[in-house]
């Protein structure tokens, strides 16, 4: 059963994951403000991603390359001629519409008639220095991979790595999307986490159809249900300018399948194309035959702000705990914002005191909230609606036998734990 978008965005709101940004002005069509759980969570979702195709690997680097880049790399990516979509406008309301997001040739506003559609572009254009004109003009970024490509003889100069290798690269990407919508699945200003991985060109349908399964299986790793993922290749009328083939990882959102990350084989589009525009050799010298040549690219494209509403929209569950409505968010721990809740079962000062002394022996460990208002149910209930795994409960009995009680968020187990031993118990149950 789909849950309500509604409650996931209200959820975001009410609880500082994310909001509508420049709220207090009537806000910016597209764009999104990261509150006090979501700045975390998208930290967590990009460090997780970070640990898998970096820290884990010896093929991977990484990179923060400039979001504002020499206009050239786009005109010699493609992106100045072929980064468009098809814009209608509707003759009567003028309304706006991206006409391949139509179901029939009327606006879905007032019904009235649309004008044929035209090409436009998604990249922002700014200017640097002073002077605004032509010689002034750049782009702000839409895709953090051409960061790499411009990168990409430097990087293998100063890494001595070998085909095959990657390079990874997460940061703000911006799109003058015609239509943003669904809240942050579609927005102006994101976040991507892009690899380029550079292989010999008769490595590549392999390297490709392994990373479509790897991505595939990081998902799932953290927790996504099987039910909620598919893979679905692109029809060659779909492929991208410099695609010889990509498989999206779709996720099942409220509203129906869509896209969580594209895999594509870029081929050798990228690295030719910089070298014939730059006029900078970007080939690969062999180490054996000493044989120059282009690698092929194979690329793993995921959205960081998409896949935090993705994972938000896995989690979200709704049980009847003693006779009680109550929302669970069952992220994955090492993606919840908060992994521990402090909670003295009463604002007595006595009790504040030893829970202040629990926050502070586990602050330096872990990303740790505190909270005393209120009944200890209503605490707990606070804590599963925004992912909190594991509470820690500081009672009467805790100033007698120094010992308080860890409860395990979707079990609601509860264990008695020493004081002194809480650290340790708490790594215990994160890291399993
Ligand atoms: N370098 C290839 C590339 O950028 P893409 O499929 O256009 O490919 C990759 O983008 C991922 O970036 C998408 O799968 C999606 O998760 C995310 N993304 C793209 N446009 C977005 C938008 N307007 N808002 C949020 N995320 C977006």
């Amino acid at each position: 059963m789909p849950i309500d978008f509604e409650k996931i965005t209200s959820l975001a709101k009410r609880r500082g994951f994310f909001f509508q940004g420049s709220e207090i002005y009537g806000g910016l069509n597209g764009t999104w403000d990261y509150g006090p759980l979501g700045v975390e969570l998208l930290k967590n979702v990009k460090q997780a991603w970070w640990r898998a195709m970096v820290q884990m690997r010896d093929d991977i680097v990484g990179v923060d390359s400039a979001i504002l880049l020499n206009p050239e790399v786009w005109r010699a990516s493609g992106h100045l001629e072929n980064f468009t979509d098809p814009l209608v406008d509707c003759k009567e309301c003028k309304m706006r519409w991206r006409a391949d997001h139509l179901e029939g040739d009327r606006c879905p506003n007032c019904g009235g008639e649309l004008t044929e559609p035209r090409q436009f572009n998604l990249m922002f254009k700014t200017f640097v220095g002073p002077v605004e004109g032509d010689a002034a003009v750049v782009y702000l970024r839409p895709e953090t991979a051409q960061g790499i490509f411009v990168d990409f003889k430097a990087i293998q100069g100063m890494t001595r790595k070998r085909l095959p290798f990657g390079i990874a690269q997460q940061g703000k990407s911006f799109r003058n999307e015609i239509s943003p919508g669904n809240s942050i699945f579609r927005s102006r200003e994101f976040e991507q986490m892009e690899c380029e991985y550079f292989v010999r060109p008769e490595q590549a349908e392999l390297a490709y159809r392994s990373w479509v399964l790897e991505r595939y299986n990081w998902y799932l790793s953290l927790g996504m249900k099987p039910e909620s993922l598919r893979l679905r290749e692109h029809e060659q009328s779909e492929l991208s300018h410099y695609s010889a083939g990509t498989t999206d990882v779709e996720f099942l959102y409220p509203w129906g399948w869509g896209e969580l990350e594209g895999i594509a084989n870029r081929t050798d589009f990228d690295l030719r194309r910089h070298s014939e525009f730059s006029g900078k050799d970007l080939s690969y010298v062999d180490e054996t035959t000493s044989e120059k040549s282009y690698p092929y690219v194979i690329e793993p494209a995921a959205g960081a702000t998409r896949s935090a509403l993705a994972f938000m929209c896995d989690a979200y569950d709704e049980a009847v705990v003693n006779g009680e409505q109550r929302t669970f968010l069952r992220l994955h721990k090492s993606l919840a914002p908060y992994k521990v809740a402090v909670l003295p079962l009463s604002k007595k000062e006595n009790l504040s005191a030893v829970a202040r002394q629990v926050e502070k022996s586990l602050r330096p460990h872990f990303m740790i909230t505190y909270d005393e208002t209120q009944s200890i149910g209503k605490r707990y209930a606070r804590q599963d609606e925004i992912g909190t795994p594991y509470c820690v409960t500081v009672d009467f009995d805790s100033l007698e036998d120094h010992a308080v009680t860890i409860r395990e968020r979707d079990s609601m187990a509860q264990e008695r734990v020493p004081i002194a031993e809480l650290v340790p118990a708490l790594r215990e149950k994160l890291e399993d």
